[in-house]
């Protein structure tokens, strides 16, 4: 039995709370612990509070008098694709916007070609590179979706891909229709007849969740609502790209099937967030694309938590509108663009995203009993998280009691 304990930590910040995604001023509450330790057991948090009153094992981490706090949960990514799009980069940075690019035969249809030409071995050996930069961030689980192979064959090769990523713990979606690919375009009702029919029950054996990109020139409402009730009756739960571009209902459509998060979410109302909060959706907000697509338009998250919406902040991690693995670019844009606070935006990068995965009793916060997946940041007051920008601050990061970078 191996077991360890992290001791002189400046704070340690462990989101103890209510086991439930928090929400209004719940999510100002870190529980943070000053000289607080941590004791670990084979991979389990086993014992939490101030050095005075824990009694400690032999073997000894010294954080130094760093902040120590969960790993950050990120729970919207497409880490798996080959080449990147530096060139529609240059193009946007001359004025070029992401809708005539992809109107144009770019974006991710152009992704998609090179993904489908590369094998598994090279897509695993690009997604391994990006897991190292998501494990330096101080991030120890992602949600990973497929989404560039756009026929049965490529999908699966993806989410394959996504099943053998480690040590970071990365959770399956399935995102067949993220576009429309070349050899169908002007023929939606046959692709969306290909997603339900050969993909949807193909997929289930690799994916927990079910996305869709819900946009009036992608997957309209009605094709949304089509596709998610038959990815429902193969039993997966549903995460859904909605009103990115515009306001077109997704979140309501959310709501409506009961989706278990709506993402994104630039253009949605009052309306939308009201329907969200009654069927309980978790909103998973991505500056990181409204920031990357030069855009001023970020989702109203003031706006969700005052209804009381469990928030949840990701980096939707992907070559196109967000290119970005890191957490701390994200905190730093919660709270310059989005006017969320240090605290709120931690809540929602840890906890909430456990939540929104289904995973807040394993993972999320440092509390006995959940995996000891953790990082240890080089500042002394965990405001400076979201202070510094440009600055990866993880020191040490543990995923099951074990250092992975
Ligand atoms: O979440 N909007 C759709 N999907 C991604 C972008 C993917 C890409 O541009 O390659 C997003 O922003
Ligand atoms: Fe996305």
């Amino acid at each position: 039995m191996s077991a360890f304990a992290v001791v002189n930590c400046s704070e340690l910040v462990t989101l103890a709370g209510p086991a439930r995604p928090r929400v209004h001023n719940e999510m100002r509450e870190l529980g943070v612990i000053r000289d607080g330790v941590i004791v670990v057991r084979d991979g389990i948090i086993t014992n939490v509070g101030p050095r005075r009153e824990i009694e400690l094992p032999t073997e000894i981490v010294d954080a130094e008098g760093k902040v120590v706090m969960p790993g950050f949960v990120d729970a919207h990514t497409h880490p798996v694709f080959a080449g990147n799009r530096a060139d529609e980069f240059e193009k946007r940075s001359s004025g070029a916007t992401y809708r005539e690019i992809s109107a144009a035969g770019g974006g991710i249809r152009s992704t998609v070609r090179k993904t489908r030409a590369a094998t598994e071995d090279e897509l695993f050996a690009a997604a391994s590179r990006y897991t190292q930069w998501f494990l330096r961030g101080g991030t120890t689980t992602i949600e990973a979706k497929s989404g560039y192979g756009l026929n049965l064959d490529a999908e699966l090769k993806l989410l394959r891909v996504i099943s053998r990523m480690g040590p970071i713990r990365a959770i399956p979606t399935f995102l067949g229709a993220h576009e429309i690919p070349d050899e169908y375009r002007g023929r939606r009702e046959d692709y969306i007849n290909l997603v339900i029919h050969e993909m949807l029950p193909a997929a289930r054996k690799l994916a927990e969740y079910c996305d869709i990109f819900c946009e009036p020139h992608v997957f309209p409402v009605e094709a949304a609502r089509r596709i998610l009730r038959a990815a429902k009756e193969h039993g997966f739960k549903l995460r859904m790209h909605v009103d990115q571009l515009h306001n077109s209902g997704g979140a309501e459509l959310a709501a409506e099937l009961g989706a278990v998060t709506a993402d994104h979410l630039e253009c949605t109302g009052a309306a939308g967030i009201e329907a969200m909060r009654d069927a309980r959706v978790q909103p998973v907000l991505l500056p990181g694309s409204v920031y990357a697509l030069g855009s001023k338009r970020y989702p109203d998250a003031r706006a969700m938590i005052e209804a009381g919406l469990a928030v949840v902040l990701a980096t939707d991690f992907n070559p196109g509108s967000s290119p970005t693995p890191s957490m701390q670019m994200i905190l730093s844009l919660a709270s310059t663009q989005m006017k969320m606070t240090p605290a709120e935006s931690i809540t929602a990068a840890t906890i909430n995203a456990a939540y929104s995965l289904e995973r807040g009793v394993e993972i999320g916060s440092l509390e006995p009993g959940k995996r000891a997946d953790f990082a240890i940041h080089d500042c002394t007051d965990h405001r400076e998280l979201a202070y510094f920008f440009g600055v990866p601050s993880a020191q040490s990061v543990y995923i099951g009691g074990s250092r992975v970078a």
